[in-house]
């Protein structure tokens, strides 16, 4: 039996893509399957955590034992996110969440009519892990996702220092079989304190190396 280095503690995660509509059945997305977010969250039931996960529209098999929170838009992901911030200890941010938004979602499915161009206005979506960042109360830790196709080390670090994480997990997506919709993950783990950890492996691996990382941070 895995040792219970959780027990006690609340753990929220978020987990898969966002998608944001168009029109009523169209909408932009991302490629992400919510598979690392789930398996960060068995991995904290496993060590003791009583777990919830936020997740976005996703056919990942929902683990045991965690409390489901489905979403579908990243403003819908703040919404559920910052209502259950408060009560968590630790807060893992593992999902692709939208940039963007569709200005005005069309109410009806648009038609193609006899126009050549569709121009859709996106605006801006909140940053929900840096409005964690900033609401943080000292021993909550804080722990995001970086996707990178370049630089990893700089712009993860960047990223972590911006919204003020203590920890941030960072893929770089250009390695094949690796990131999104992969079975596997190669990451690079980045803490406050300097740490820099590389792990490989499938993303029930690196979920377990998360943790166990994790708990070397907890009350420095
Ligand atoms: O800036 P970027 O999107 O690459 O940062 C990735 C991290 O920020 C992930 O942990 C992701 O879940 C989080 N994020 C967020 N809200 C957003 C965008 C990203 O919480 N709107």
């Amino acid at each position: 039996a895995p040792r219970k280095d959780l027990a006690g503690k609340k753990v929220l995660v978020t987990a898969g893509p966002t998608w944001e509509f168009i029109d009523p059945v169209r909408y932009i997305g991302n490629p992400s399957t919510g598979r690392m977010g789930f398996a960060i969250a068995k991995a904290a039931w496993y060590r003791g955590a009583e777990v919830t996960v936020v997740a976005g529209p996703t056919t990942a098999e929902i683990p045991p034992g965690i409390r489901l929170c489905p979403v579908t838009s990243a403003l819908e992901m703040r919404q559920a996110v910052l209502e259950r911030f408060e009560a968590a200890d630790i807060i893992v941010k593992a999902a692709a969440v939208g940039d963007f938004r569709v200005d005005e979602r069309a109410p009806n499915k648009i038609k193609r009519g006899d126009r050549e161009w569709l121009e859709l206005r996106l605006v801006q979506n909140p940053d929900i892990a840096a409005e964690l960042g900033d609401r943080k109360r000292p021993g909550q830790l804080l722990v995001g996702f970086a996707a990178e196709t370049e630089a990893l080390d700089l712009h993860a670090r960047a990223k972590m220092e911006r919204k003020k994480l203590d920890v941030i997990v960072a893929n770089d997506i250009t390695v094949p079989g690796t990131g999104f919709a992969s079975v596997d993950n190669r990451v690079v783990i980045y803490d406050r304190c300097g740490g820099r950890l590389e792990r490989s492996g499938s993303k029930e691996e690196v979920a377990w190396a998360l943790w166990d990382h994790l708990e070397t941070l907890q009350g420095r």
